[in-house]
This record gives C-alpha cells, sequence and structure tokens, in this order.
C-alpha cells in the first residue's frame, strides 16, 4: 500500500475502532500526521488521561506506552511494536534502586519517566524533562534524593535548583551524542540563532558555558519557545523527528539540527504500516502486572499532579 492509502485506511480503521491516536514528536512525519494528539512525555501521559477513547495506539516507546497503561487500566493500549524500547529505561534495573534505598531509608527517589514499570514501582515520584524542576524543588531538604536514570538531566535539575542529588550514570545514546564540539561548529556558522537543548545532551553544563543564553527545554518547550521567540533561526539539540513538528509549528522559521544523525531507532521502529496493523489486528496490547502498576500509578500521579 502507498502512504497516501495507509493514511486513509489509518483514519478509516481509527474511526471504526473508536481509537486515539497518540504520538512523540519524535516520530516520523506521516505517523505525526495521523496522529490526534503529538508531545511529549508529560503532555502524551496527560492525554492518555484525558480521553475518553477506550482504545488508544501509542505511537512512540515501550516504556511511554506502559506508562498510559498504568494511568488507565480500564483502557487498551496498543503500541505497534514492541521492539520500540528506549537504552535509556533499559541501563537502570530495580535492584539499583533498592541497593540505593537499602544504603539510604529516609531517601527519596525520583524517577525519569524513561524508567520500567518496576522501577517506577519502586520511586516516590515520577518525572518528565518538562517538570523535573519544579517537582525536585519541592521536596524535602533534609532527606537525600536518588534522581534516576539519566545522569545529564539529573545534573541539569541539580544546577537549577541547587539541591545536592545522587545520580545514576544512565544516558540515552542518542542524546549523549550531542556533545560540546558539535555545538561549538555551530556557534560559529549560525552567530544570530537561538540555541535549543534537551536537557538529557552529553554537552551538559558545557552548552552553557559555550553559549550562556542557550534554552534548556523539553521537546514540548522547544515547541512552544519556537512559537512565541522573536528569532528567526534555532539551533536544534536533540532527536531529529522534532523538526517536522518545529516547522509546522513555528513557520517561516528555520530549524537547524546540531546533529543530524542524532535519530533514536527505537522511536523509527514505529512506521505508518505497523499504525495500520495495529488498528486491524489490535496488537501489540501492553498491560502491567496490577501489584507493579498500582504502585507505580502512586508516583506518575504525584507527576501528573504538578504543574
Ligand atoms: P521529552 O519529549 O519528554 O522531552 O523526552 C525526550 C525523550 O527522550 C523521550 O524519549
Ligand atoms: Fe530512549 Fe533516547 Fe530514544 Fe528517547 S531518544 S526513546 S531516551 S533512546
Amino acid at each position: 500500500m502507498d502512504k497516501e492509502l495507509l493514511t486513509q485506511e489509518v483514519l478509516r480503521l481509527k474511526a471504526e475502532r473508536q481509537a486515539v491516536i497518540l504520538a512523540h514528536s519524535y516520530q516520523l512525519p506521516e505517523v505525526q500526521e495521523v496522529a490526534d494528539f503529538v508531545g511529549d512525555s508529560l503532555g502524551l501521559a496527560r492525554e492518555a488521561e484525558r480521553t475518553p477513547a477506550k482504545v488508544i495506539v501509542f505511537a512512540g516507546v515501550h516504556f511511554m506506552a506502559e506508562t498510559a497503561a498504568i494511568l488507565n487500566p480500564d483502557k487498551t493500549v496498543l503500541l505497534p511494536d514492541l521492539e520500540a524500547g528506549c537504552s535509556l529505561a533499559d541501563s537502570l534495573r530495580p535492584e539499583d534502586v533498592l541497593a540505593w534505598k537499602a544504603a539510604h531509608p529516609e531517601g527519596i527517589v525520583v524517577a525519569y519517566v524513561n524508567t520500567r514499570a518496576e522501577v517506577k514501582a519502586l520511586a516516590d515520584v515520577c518525572v518528565t524533562s518538562a517538570n523535573a524542576v519544579e517537582v525536585v524543588a519541592r521536596l524535602p531538604q533534609d532527606r537525600p534524593i536518588l534522581f534516576v536514570p539519566d545522569m545529564f538531566l539529573g545534573a541539569h535539575v541539580a544546577r537549577v535548583t541547587g539541591r545536592r542529588l545522587h545520580l545514576f550514570p544512565g544516558e540515552c545514546h542518542v542524546h549523549a551524542g550531542i556533545r560540546e564540539e558539535h555545538l561549538k561548529a555551530l556557534l560559529e556558522t549560525h552567530p544570530g540563532a537561538e540555541f535549543l537543548i534537551h536537557p538529557e545532551c552529553g554537552c551538559g553544563s558545557g552548552c552553557l558555558y559555550l553559549k550562556p543564553d542557550a534554552k534548556m527545554l523539553s521537546t514540548e518547550g522547544m515547541v512552544r519557545y519556537a512559537r512565541r521567540a522573536e528569532a528567526r533561526e534555532f539551533v536544534v539539540a536533540t532527536e531529529v523527528g522534532i523538526l517536522h513538528r518545529l516547522a509546522k509549528e513555528a513557520p517561516g522559521k528555520t530549524f537547524v539540527p546540531v546533529k543530524p544523525d542524532a535519530v533514536c531507532e527505537y522511536m523509527k521502529r514505529i512506521t505508518l504500516e505497523k499504525v495500520y496493523l495495529s488498528l486491524k489486528e489490535m496488537r501489540y496490547a501492553v498491560g502491567v502486572p496490577e501489584e507493579v502498576a498500582g504502585r507505580a500509578r502512586r508516583a506518575l500521579e504525584a507527576m501528573v499532579a504538578v504543574g
């Protein structure tokens, strides 16, 4: 089937199944185009709760579909390809968190949503890149805090909040590969551009050393900022799927990727054809055993309630 026919079939089946398609901003352009909602991890979690639809096709990665399933045990959450994982979520095991908790019985565990359900079940609160600063700033001052699993995001949160955080040495292979040298090259070729940087990036505080007015933002934060900013040109440090969304939401402005090969192969496993097959055959349902989901839900609800 060609792309146009596949699009029509996806839209027809979506209506027939009374389903919604939720897509992350790193998805392929043709997948974003059939979605009812495109956003970041926080927006997707909120939308999954808000939608009255009983069937959610999740065009994203496994931890995102799992989050939707945890928050909505009465809805069917479908992930078109179960191999759409996340190197960051896979870097941390529940045992790692348990070991820290054993050494710090009074400690607080903050888990980035890019974690498996079993890790969320051990956390006190979840965060996304959009609300991590706000959530951590509100935590009690007198207790040790473990931030898992992304060390670059954790270091950014520690810097902004002034809080001392225990960091797990995890990273996203796509963002960790965005380094200071990539930024440096673009500073010279695009001196008038604004720099938008995802806090998972490996350049970390080095980005701010090179470009003190760079904006450290979640993917949705980038879209919002680019829409309202006066600037006409932006250098963007994150996965390149965001460029489609930025061009669409801030027309007439120019977006230059810091690293054009910053591509998440997990996100790209979700093709239009797999979305079609997912709707046609109602596959693959993502569920979390209630004993794990119940504990993970508390940490996620604590997050969704903030901001
Ligand atoms: P956000 O879209 O929440 O900024 O997260 C980025 C990411 O890496 C998701 O996998
Ligand atoms: Fe995971 Fe990184 Fe891909 Fe996001 S971009 S899904 S953090 S591997």
